[in-house]
């Protein structure tokens, strides 16, 4: 076989669900998206209102309000998707929540919630859009796990133990979805400059910056460019993996 003379841009034809994608990482991989040719719907929670709509110009996308853990969440994206645009070419599971205490004050609200939107949901709508064929032959799942979920986090044992479950997900579900020619990967970041890292204490995040050679915290584009090579022909081959993407990490 031959090497394509150009990939530029890869995911033409393309349509791409990122969800979380109002703010952070999850609105930098819909303007990565739309940057290589994808249409890109960008959802997110229906309190997300006008930053949600700003992402979506931005990237010249549409946008819809989706509550990932709704029940119904994998219905009405399969339906959204299927009437404007006829099915889905790659889902990424970008919504993800922290709700940090340490072990004896982990109530089962904060344990519920953070394992719901994290891990339930993006396994939930995955089945959902296969099981109603919306997501398309040599479709691409992409999961956001965390480095959480491979070097525990004091303070974190429901967000660790959702992201630990993802890489398992990740790694079940490959052999599965690979019988419908769709592959599926995940990223691992380490310390990312968002809105949730700016949320933690400042020694928690002074830590998490130092703990990349490069001695500062990673950038949303990082994540990103890495999330698009599983989005892209690049990765024709390339299923049930994980990626960290932390810097220089020792991790
Ligand atoms: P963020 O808090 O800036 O953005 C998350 C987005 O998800 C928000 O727009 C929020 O409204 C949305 N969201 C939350 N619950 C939702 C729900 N039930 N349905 C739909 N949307 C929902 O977070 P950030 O930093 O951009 O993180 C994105 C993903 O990357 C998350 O899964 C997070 O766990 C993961 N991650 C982030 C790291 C970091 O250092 N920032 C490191 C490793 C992983």
């Amino acid at each position: 076989a031959t090497a394509p003379t150009s990939w530029d841009r890869p995911l033409d034809g393309k349509v791409a669900v990122v969800t979380g994608a109002a703010r952070g990482i999850g609105a930098t991989i819909a303007e990565v998206f739309a940057r290589d040719g994808a249409t890109v719907i960008v959802a997110d929670i229906p309190a997300a209102g006008e930053a949600l709509s700003q992402t979506a110009n931005k990237v010249g996308g549409t946008a819809l309000a989706l509550d990932v853990t709704a029940p119904d969440a994998a219905e009405k994206l399969a339906e959204f998707a299927t009437e404007r645009f006829g099915g889905i070419d790659i889902v990424v599971h970008n919504a993800g929540i922290t709700r940090d205490k340490l072990l004896a004050n982990m109530d089962e609200g904060r344990w519920n919630s953070v394992l719901n939107v994290n891990l339930a949901a993006p396994h939930r709508i995955t089945e959902g859009l296969v099981a109603r064929g919306a997501l398309k032959e040599g479709g691409r799942v992409i999961d956001v796990s965390s480095i959480a979920g491979i070097a525990g986090n004091r303070g974190q044992t429901n967000y660790g133990a959702s992201k630990a479950g993802v890489i398992g997900m990740v790694d079940a579900e490959a052999p599965k979805l690979a019988e419908k020619g769709i592959t599926i990967n995940a990223v691992a970041p380490g310390f990312i400059e968002t809105a949730m890292t700016a949320a933690i204490p400042l020694a928690t995040r002074e830590a998490g910056r130092l703990m990349s050679s490069l001695l500062q915290g990673g950038q949303t584009v990082d994540v990103a460019e890495t999330i698009a090579y599983f989005a892209s022909p690049a990765s024709n081959a390339v299923t049930g993996n994980v990626v960290r993407v932390c810097g220089q990490s020792l991790i």
